[in-house]
């Protein structure tokens, strides 16, 4: 297959590549690579012809709860804890109930498929069923996901603790059965955050991890009275980072990313590069709850992987687009109240964060350099008007700034079509 159109990927953390009306050659889900004319070898295979539109990568969300979808831009005046206690918990509740469960996550599944989204990492609640149900819907869609069975037995609303043979139980049968019938959804290994678990419930979780070859998702000092809260919980840790890496949920031999790492010190950081932990990057909710501005530019100078993260419901858009947004405006003020040395991220950063960065999660994906998964977003910016005319670079560089998911015309992951807007 070969798409053609204007084509814009990041080749690395700063090299914007773009090419108009080139051809995105792609055989066995792959890409082949960006040409301007066909060559000769792939002359007989079908051209679907864009136009004028531009044509980039598909992206990774690194951290999404989809239970929270429903109550999204509400209740907002709060910080973290106490956001948790009164609003978070009570809508993942109402997630034990089957009827309730399938309603809310088909609103967030549909939406998310038309989003600029192509991979995510997801967190359910406690309930295997409805856990289940959401990743086999989303299986089903085609999108690449890895989701989770949130594990909590201690500091949680009553009705939200699980017992923690039980919860090892359920989290046990919802790894399987994930693995038996979903080829597209895979499970990941899901700890709320440390308040939430006990020592016992995370040694059985990193067990789970080995047995099964999986990844770790879960918060990192996201709030300060949060990370107080975890020294106090867990006082043999030497930081926030350390009360998962002593139970072996902190990356190192597997795979972890820890969203939103707002207050993370220097020897957070070290570890997390020393264990190659990913940060989830979720700066519409860190404005939302109140949480502060993670200093991004100096996890990236540090070689600590980056990627970005819509955290609905903290965040309250689930499009790409608007973290590209917030992330170059976090670092802005990040820059001009905290820290003048730490210049604020380009552009050109934001869209390597969005597709490339977080992509590496999931293995070659988010570029269309040869041999990368061919996850591809057409774009129809028209909507947008000009008087005058705009290049390809400027017309990303808008939708970073203006766009939602209105603007994806169709979407392709591992080369198939999963989503055409009427
Ligand atoms: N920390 C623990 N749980 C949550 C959650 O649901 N959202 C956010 N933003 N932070 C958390
Ligand atoms: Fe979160």
């Amino acid at each position: 297959m070969i798409l053609k159109g204007n084509i814009i990927y990041m080749c690395d953390k700063d090299t914007m590549i773009i090419r108009d009306k080139h051809y995105l050659i792609i055989q066995n889900r792959l890409v082949k690579g960006v040409f301007e004319t066909v060559p000769e070898r792939y002359q007989y295979e079908e051209i679907i012809d864009y136009g004028d539109k531009l044509i980039i990568p598909g992206m990774s969300d690194l951290h999404v709860h989809a239970p929270q979808y429903a109550f999204r831009g509400m209740g907002m005046d709060m910080e973290l804890l106490e956001w948790l206690n009164e609003h978070a918990f009570l809508e993942e509740e109402k997630f034990s109930d089957e009827e309730y469960s399938n309603k809310a996550y088909k609103m967030f599944a549909e939406d998310l498929l038309q989003s600029p989204t192509t991979r995510a990492c997801i967190f359910g609640t406690i309930h295997k069923e409805s856990t289940y149900a959401l990743a086999k819907m989303l299986d089903e869609m085609e999108m690449i996901t890895h989701v989770g069975k949130v594990n909590m037995d201690r500091n949680s609303s009553i009705s939200l603790q699980e017992n923690t043979i039980e919860s090892i139980k359920d989290t046990e049968w919802y790894i399987r059965t994930v693995i038996e019938n979903c080829k597209n959804t895979k499970p990941i290994i899901t700890p709320r955050f440390v308040p939430s678990c006990t020592d016992e419930l995370m040694i059985m979780l990193a067990e789970l991890r080995e047995k099964y070859n999986l990844g770790v998702q879960s918060h990192l000092s996201e709030n300060p009275t949060e990370v107080e809260w975890v020294l106090s919980l867990n006082r043999g840790a030497k930081h926030y980072g350390d009360a998962y890496d002593m139970f072996g949920l902190f990356g190192g031999n597997h795979k972890a990313i820890m969203a939103h790492c707002v207050y993370s010190g220097e020897e957070e950081m070290e570890r997390m590069k020393e264990n190659n932990v990913y940060v989830a990057h979720c700066p519409n909710s860190n404005f939302n709850l109140a949480s502060g501005m993670a200093p991004i530019r100096k996890y990236l100078q540090k070689g600590i992987k980056v990627g970005l993260g819509s955290d609905i419901a903290g965040g309250t858009s689930i499009s790409l687009f608007r973290a590209m947004q917030d992330a170059i405006i976090a670092s802005k003020m990040n820059w001009r109240y905290l820290d003048s040395d730490k210049k604020p991220i380009s552009s050109e950063e934001a869209f390597y964060m969005a597709t490339m960065g977080g992509g590496s999660y999931f293995g070659k994906v988010g570029s269309f350099l040869e041999g990368y998964e061919a996850d591809v977003l057409i774009l129809n910016d028209e909507k947008y008007k000009c008087p005058h005319s705009l290049n390809s670079k400027e017309r990303l560089e808008r939708l970073i700034y203006l766009a939602e998911s209105d603007v994806i015309l169709e979407k392709y992951v591992r080369g198939k079509s999963i989503y055409k807007r009427n």
